[in-house]
């Protein structure tokens, strides 16, 4: 089974605050629901209660050691734990997304990035972990324009880059 993360982060690399995104960008989200949808998607339990419930399509798992549970979600308190249950699904590409705290303990494990740059600087309580991306291939990458509405940022532009895990 294939690992792979997903996030979308900001010129400091921030991807959050007051566990909330820092921005609405819609073509993001349809990009990450094509992605990940028919997939196992692993979480923190701070990123599932951000979310508020399980996203359609796609098979939620959470990562507490809090005895958290919830209706729709597979929790867990080992990570390994959680990578068997998908696996012993069938699953070939479980998505890990996020937040800060699983993406940091989690990068070791992955072996696929699909990534959002957003031309954003902001305030932030959560970040993502520099990436030192010497040891990635990029596979793809698409720009996006900001979009703008009588001359006011609507949402801001953003590059998707998808990099794989050299050998
Ligand atoms: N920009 C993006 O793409 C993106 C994506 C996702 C999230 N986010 C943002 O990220 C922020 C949330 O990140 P966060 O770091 O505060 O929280 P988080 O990573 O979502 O969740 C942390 C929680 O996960 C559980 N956990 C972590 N590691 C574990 C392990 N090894 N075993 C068992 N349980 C484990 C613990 O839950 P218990 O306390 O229950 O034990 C921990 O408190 C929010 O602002 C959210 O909006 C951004």
């Amino acid at each position: 089974m294939k690992i792979s993360m997903i996030v979308a982060y900001g010129k400091n690399w921030e991807i959050g605050l007051n566990n909330q995104m820092l921005w609405h960008i819609s073509e993001d989200f349809k990009n990450f629901k094509t992605i990940t949808s028919g997939h196992h998607i692993l979480m923190g339990r701070k990123t599932f209660e951000s979310i508020g419930k399980p996203l359609p399509n796609r098979t939620s798992i959470v990562l507490s050691n809090s005895g958290f549970e919830h209706e729709g979600v597979h929790t867990f308190n080992d990570v390994q734990k959680a990578f068997d249950f998908a696996r012993q699904a069938g699953e070939e590409e479980l998505f890990i997304i996020g937040g800060a705290n699983i993406y940091e303990t989690l990068f070791p494990y992955v072996d696929k990035m699909y990534l959002s740059e957003v031309d954003y600087e902001g305030e932030a309580d959560a970040y993502l972990k520099e990436i030192d991306f010497s040891s990635w291939d990029l596979a793809e990458q698409k720009d996006y324009e900001a979009v703008t509405l009588y001359d006011e940022v609507k949402s801001p532009a953003w590059k998707f880059k998808v990099w794989v895990k050299k050998d």
